[in-house]
């Protein structure tokens, strides 16, 4: 099939990407003319394992071109996706501004039955806004389909190429078939539903998540409080096959370009119609509660942060990004520069992302090594693999004084009890400490 994707984001990119890998034939779009340059020199603006790889592959088999011309990108195009951003508003609900500019700018382009699918996060009701959009311009009908994404950071080309299941909402039944058999290569289970449940689906299952999480979460600071471990409480409760052993991951919280704002975007839907979602609510106070969750072990250790060398290990919302959008530690940093903290912080591909949001209020560390030199405690903020893999007798005899705070929970206890003298604290289990 020719296929026509708007937006190369993260989303947009790694769907183009994907489809020219099961055979389609696609053309990427966008308005900045700097990145479509990038790409069409085979380099990806966004940091994502093996997309690359793949950018390069399909691009000389010719199905994977890009342009910044609508005109040449939709000529011919079976199927149009739309995969602009849809940040946060200050209201908290999702700012459709990119996605409505973006169906102004096709209207034009479009013909009589052309098959538009939103693939951005939008909330219900949108995809019948856009086609009112787009219809009152072309004076013809189009077919609209919803069709969320589910891909994660990091992962997003296994998670497009073996995504768990497929979702496409459409009122229009040929249109709906017709998306279906553009992903058949993939053999993912498909679920056909109306426009309006299948942008519920993709705000149900991100809230959902996030709040899984901030369940685990609060389980284990029931966990510190009371001896017990929340790994071990995780993994039984993820037996059960009703809770299921996936995002029971404690540690300091969940960041990202995502479920901050779907989940935010969610309550502001709620609230149009007077629902109180309260365990939404509860969720995101969780979350801010253990954003800073480091900080207080550490006040709680030291009495007094005043002067002490922190090292912050990781910066990105999580591992295998650069993205720096609500990662945890923008409030670690910002709450241990006002405690009087000296932190200094290493991330192997985030940092220079995270000078542009952290700015000089900490230092930044090209090395592991540079950063945990002479520190008086560590944080791990982002389970890097490198972070993972630490020596740590190295890594504790190189430090001022041996103290750990696992906001990740991702050091290998039985290392750490080899140890001579440490203090380890991890998320919601007892702490380890040898001296
Ligand atoms: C999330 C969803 O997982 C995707 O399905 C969805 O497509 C995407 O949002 C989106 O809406 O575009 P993403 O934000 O890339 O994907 O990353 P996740 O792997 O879901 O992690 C989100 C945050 O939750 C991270 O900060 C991570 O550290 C945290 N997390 C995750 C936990 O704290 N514990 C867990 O057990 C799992």
């Amino acid at each position: 099939m020719k296929i026509a994707v708007l937006g190369t984001g993260y989303v947009g990119l790694s769907t183009g990407v994907c489809l020219s890998e099961i055979g389609h034939h696609v053309t990427c779009m966008d308005i900045n003319e700097q990145k479509i340059q990038q790409l069409n020199q085979g380099i990806s603006p966004i940091y994502e394992p093996g997309l690359e790889e793949l950018l390069s592959l399909n691009m000389n088999a010719g199905r994977l071109n890009f342009t910044t011309s609508l005109s040449t990108g939709i000529a011919g195009a079976e199927i149009i996706i739309i995969a602009v951003g849809t940040p946060q508003a200050d209201n908290g609900a999702a700012d459709l501004t990119y996605l409505e500019q973006a169906a102004e700018d096709l209207a034009p382009y479009l013909v009589q039955g052309s098959i538009v699918v939103i693939k951005s996060t939008v909330p219900v009701g949108t995809n019948d806004r856009i086609k009112k959009l787009i219809e009152s311009q072309t004076n013809f009908e189009i077919h609209m389909v919803s069709n969320p994404e589910f891909l994660r950071q990091g992962s997003a080309i296994s998670d497009t190429l073996k995504a768990d299941r497929i979702i496409i909402g459409s009122e229009n039944k040929d249109a709906a078939e017709k998306v279906k058999a553009m992903y058949l290569p993939l053999n993912v289970p498909v679920i056909l539903t109306s426009t309006k449940s299948a942008e519920m689906i993709k705000y149900a299952s991100n809230a959902f998540l996030a709040m899984k999480i901030s369940y685990i979460n609060e389980i284990a600071n029931l966990c510190e409080a009371f001896g017990a471990d929340v790994e071990d409480v995780a993994k039984g409760m993820g037996m059960d096959k009703r809770i299921g052993e996936a995002f029971l991951k404690a540690g300091i919280g969940y960041g990202g370009s995502c479920f901050p704002k779907d989940v935010k975007a969610l309550l502001h839907t709620a609230s149009q119609i007077g629902l109180n979602f309260w365990l939404l609510k509860e969720t995101i106070a969780i979350n801010e509660f253990q954003r800073e969750l480091l900080v207080k072990k550490a006040v709680k250790r030291f009495g007094d942060l005043q002067g002490l060398k922190i090292a912050m290990l990781g910066l990105a919302f999580k591992p295998e990004t650069d993205d720096m959008r609500e990662a945890p530690s923008i409030k670690l940093a910002e709450a241990l520069s006002k405690l009087g903290a000296d932190t200094i912080a290493y991330d192997p591909v985030a940092t220079e992302n995270a000078k542009k949001v952290i700015g000089e209020t900490i230092k930044y560390a090209n090395s592991i090594d540079k950063a945990i030199s002479d520190a008086d405690a560590v944080f791990i903020v982002t389970e890097w693999e490198t972070v993972k893999q630490i020596n740590l007798p190295d890594m504790l005899h190189k430090m001022k004084q041996p103290i750990i705070f696992d906001g990740r929970n991702c050091l290998s206890e039985e290392n750490i009890k080899t140890c001579k003298k440490v203090e380890y604290y991890p998320v919601g289990k007892p702490a380890i400490i040898i001296v």
